[in-house]
């Protein structure tokens, strides 16, 4: 499956901290996601992890010194200049207090350093140390240094450090540095932007403990949230119960019901020029909430069900300059019932489903859609990743936007 970094030419700079076995995890994840990875490392680096583990995950010689590397019969040393010219991007992960103060002031006297000075692409520096190194004034400095120089600084998480102290300086997961990458390579041609997406299902309580819901886990909503921010868009996440970690700099809205969903978003649809409703809203809810849970009694027993507000054929008549997005899951006539949603709820784009395949439907990481506009045009899309069709989505919206403008 093609990912976003397919083909990329990343080089991971590695530091001599504790943090270093990590970036063998992260190498490895960028590899699977399709990147072309060469390592630099500095020489303290070397003393946490070797250079043929590098060498071997990466099928790369690797960098660790100006005049020689770990296989000098493949490649010549001065291919450190090669590298900075190539690289679509850089990682420095786990970035010390040292290589910070080197970067800042220009000096290179290593082979990462001097690596830094050829490079054009964009950095991602993912600082990781003690916390009282961490709020060292001459740290701090230099990271607001390299910041203003068009650095993309990734904040350390807080917890237990490898000394014994507890506080910010531990290096993020490599799943939240691939993040903060796809966001650092993204265009921000939804910059100055408010995008209010909905997510997951929505829960009708029947009594303290059962509910109505259905299978949806959230994820499109989720891909689309994530695609978003990394486009450079101010995102609103409305979301009914899911167990995915929340979008990085989202705000996220958690609501349980389908009427708790209609207030977030109607307080929210006012500032937002694009709208994206995945959420898999309950149709009805229990006419009656029985205040202790309902005994076992009668073999069987009726349940009487109220219609729940559309929320977005609701959006669709108070909208004014949005652009509105919906999702429609079916089990039969696609066309007939996605052209109908389209038209009733005023959107310009629906994005339809069958949701009969494993490869298309509640809870999976892939989706098949085909997209219907309001022109009567449609697009049927291949099979792909939740977070690919995110990026697609967001491209014919960006088409939408460009015409009205
Ligand atoms: N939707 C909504 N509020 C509802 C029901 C649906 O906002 N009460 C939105 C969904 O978020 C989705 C779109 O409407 O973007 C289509 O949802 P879907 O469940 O496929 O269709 P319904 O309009 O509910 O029609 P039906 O269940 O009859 O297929």
């Amino acid at each position: 499956m093609q990912t976003r970094i397919d083909n990329k030419k990343i080089v991971l700079g590695v530091c001599g901290g504790i943090a270093a076995y990590k970036s063998v995890e992260l190498l490895r994840l960028l590899n699977k996601q399709g990147a072309k990875v060469r390592v630099v490392m500095t020489q303290n680096a070397r003393s946490f992890v070797g250079p043929l583990t590098f060498e071997a995950l990466s099928g790369y010689p690797v960098c660790f010194d100006l005049f020689q590397n770990s296989d000098s019969k493949k490649d010549s040393s001065i291919k450190h200049i090669d590298w900075a010219r190539d690289a679509d991007a850089v990682i420095i992960a786990p970035a010390t207090a040292n290589i910070i103060g080197k970067f800042a002031n220009g000096i290179a006297d290593d082979a990462l350093s001097t690596f830094m000075l050829a490079l054009t692409a964009p950095v991602l520096l993912c600082p990781s140390m003690n916390s009282q190194m961490y709020a060292n004034k001459a740290v701090c400095r230099n990271l607001s240094m390299l910041r203003a120089d068009g650095y993309f600084i990734v904040e350390p998480k807080a917890g237990e450090l490898a000394c014994g102290d507890s506080g910010p300086g531990r290096l993020p997961e490599p799943k939240d540095i691939l993040d903060r990458l796809l966001h650092c390579l993204a265009p921000k041609d939804l910059k100055d932007k408010k995008v209010l997406v909905t997510a997951g299902p929505t829960r009708e309580p029947i009594d303290p403990v059962r509910f109505i819901s259905n299978p949806s886990s959230g994820k499109m909503g989720y891909s689309i949230a994530r695609a978003a921010e990394h486009r450079g868009a101010e995102v609103v996440l409305v979301t009914g119960p899911t167990n995915l970690p929340d979008p990085v700099n989202v705000k996220v809205i958690r609501v349980e019901t389908a009427k708790e969903m209609a207030l977030a978003v109607f307080e929210h649809m006012e500032e937002a020029r694009i709208i994206i409703k995945a959420a898999a809203v309950s149709d009805y809810r229990p006419v009656n909430l029985a205040k202790q849970k309902i005994k076992k009694g009668k073999d069987e027993i009726t349940l009487f069900l109220k219609k729940n507000q559309d929320i977005l054929k609701e959006l669709g008549r108070k909208k004014k300059n949005q652009v509105l997005v919906g999702f429609a899951a079916e089990t039969e006539n696609l066309e007939i019932n996605a052209e109908k949603k389209l038209a009733e709820k005023k959107l310009d784009i629906i994005a339809a489903n069958l949701v009969d395949s494993l490869s298309s439907g509640f809870g999976t990481d892939t989706n098949r859609v085909t997209l219907f506009y309001k022109d009567k045009t449609k697009e049927a899309l291949p099979e792909m990743g939740k977070d690919d069709l995110a990026h697609i989505l967001l491209d014919r919206i960006v088409k939408v936007l460009d015409v009205s403008r």
